[in-house]
């Protein structure tokens, strides 16, 4: 039998472990953060970030975080992130509050190309569990890069950089707002869902890796939910898009692959129930000529199985777009895919279709 001391000290041991994380850290300001993330309950009030410094989570496993007011971010041009989160198990619960970016204090239409240093991406998601209900407004270039240890949802995010279609002082008659990809995907098990990208880059571009789903978003503004460009040696596998709403975009859908890339695979691609209207370039666009586009493609990347599954997917392109290019290298779109659920009116025909295993669809 134990005696109640060993007992009592036994108790006291196991106690004390939870007890110290289970408290409720408050940050507002960046010298909070070294406390507050030895608690898993992270409450953030409003307060805005120094220019020039990053605002950085690392977070015990199992941590909820709950946001209770704005946070801005102070401008100066520097490299970046903004905001950066990483940790196992994490809820991070935006409830309804914004990260302001300042984006025009950097936009000159330049994006990442050029001009001003921006910080960027404006938020690396490092985490696994959910990240739900954050509003973003006007990132300097790119929003959200996602490199997630395990698996994520990303639901309810609205991300409004509509201010970056306007040029401004500093963009000489460009829109301001440039490179301003909603999310940079290179992961494994992630889900965005129920959100909303209003840019002038990619809703979402998927560089690398399976199991992605990208579920009943709402794009506008952009390029398009996009698969690449595609470097040298990736995979991309295992991909539903679904459910979305393209609206006022170059393209709904695009898979770019580099021209001088090998070695690369991107394969069990799946569109259902995507609405698009007001396309300005092409309704889809597949092309392995990346960074041209419909020039000489290279055949280092092997795409197959890009399937439109039901229910169908209704594109409508302006009177000068055409309405879809399939430009592939020599021998490297395979198989037979299935657009029979793929229905595109209005604009032009497509100029191009070199892949003759395109079935249930007529260009
Ligand atoms: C550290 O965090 C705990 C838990 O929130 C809090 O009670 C304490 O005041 C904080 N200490 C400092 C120095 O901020
Ligand atoms: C946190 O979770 C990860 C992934 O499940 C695990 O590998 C790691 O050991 C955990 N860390 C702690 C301190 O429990
Ligand atoms: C950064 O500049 C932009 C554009 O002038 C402004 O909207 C934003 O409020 C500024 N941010 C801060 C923290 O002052
Ligand atoms: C915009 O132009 C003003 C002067 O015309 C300059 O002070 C500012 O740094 C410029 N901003 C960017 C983002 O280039
Ligand atoms: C091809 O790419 C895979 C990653 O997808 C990599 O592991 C492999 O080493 C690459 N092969 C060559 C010959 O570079
Ligand atoms: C294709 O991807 C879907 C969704 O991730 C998955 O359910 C299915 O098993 C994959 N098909 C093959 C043949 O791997
Ligand atoms: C083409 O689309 C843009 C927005 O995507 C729209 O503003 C424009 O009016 C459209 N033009 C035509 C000719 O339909
Ligand atoms: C597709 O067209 C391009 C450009 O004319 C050409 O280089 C390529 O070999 C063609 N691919 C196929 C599969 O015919």
């Amino acid at each position: 039998m134990l005696s109640l001391a060993v007992l009592s000290a036994f108790i006291g041991v196991a106690l004390a472990a939870p007890a110290s994380r289970s408290c409720v850290g408050t940050i507002s300001s960046l010298s909070d953060i070294a406390n507050a993330t030895q608690c898993t309950t992270v409450d953030i009030e409003s307060f805005t970030v120094p220019a020039g410094e990053g605002f950085t989570l690392s977070l015990l496993n199992g941590t909820t975080v709950n946001l209770k007011g704005d946070v801005a971010f102070g401008n100066l041009s520097w490299a970046g992130p903004l905001f950066t989160i990483s940790g196992y198990d994490i809820t991070f619960n935006g409830n309804g509050y914004k990260f302001d970016g300042g984006g025009p204090f950097y936009w000159d239409g330049l994006g990442s190309n050029g001009g001003t240093i921006k910080p960027r991406p404006m938020l690396k998601i490092k985490i696994s569990g959910t990240l739900s209900n954050l509003d973003i407004v006007n990132s300097p270039c790119q929003v959200f890069s996602v490199t997630n240890p395990g698996p994520l949802v990303i639901d309810a995010v609205n991300i409004d950089n509509s201010q970056g279609d306007y040029p401004n002082a500093n963009s000489s008659g460009l829109p301001a707002g440039h490179n301003t990809d909603g999310f940079d995907v290179s992961t494994t098990d992630l889900t965005i869902q129920n959100s909303v990208v209003k840019n002038q880059d990619d809703c979402i571009a998927i560089n690398r890796g399976s199991n992605i789903n990208f579920l009943n978003n709402y794009c506008s503004g952009g390029h398009g939910i996009s698969i690449g460009s595609i470097v040298s040696d990736v995979v991309v596998t295992d991909i539903v898009v679904a459910g979305n709403t393209i609206v006022n975009e170059d393209q709904a859908i695009r898979i770019k692959t580099d021209a001088t890339a090998t070695n690369s695979t991107v394969s069990n691609i799946t569109y259902s129930g995507n609405h698009a209207t007001g396309l300005r370039k092409f309704g889809i666009l597949i092309d392995q000529s990346y960074p041209a586009t419909l020039g000489t493609p290279g055949n280092g990347v092997i795409i197959s199985g890009v399937n439109f599954v039901g229910p169908e997917s209704t594109f409508s392109v302006n009177t000068t777009a055409k309405r879809a290019a399939v430009n592939c290298g020599a021998g490297s779109c395979t198989g037979t895919w299935d657009w029979s659920q793929l229905t595109i009116t209005g604009g032009v025909a497509g100029p191009e279709n070199n892949f003759t295993g395109i079935t249930g669809f007529t260009f």
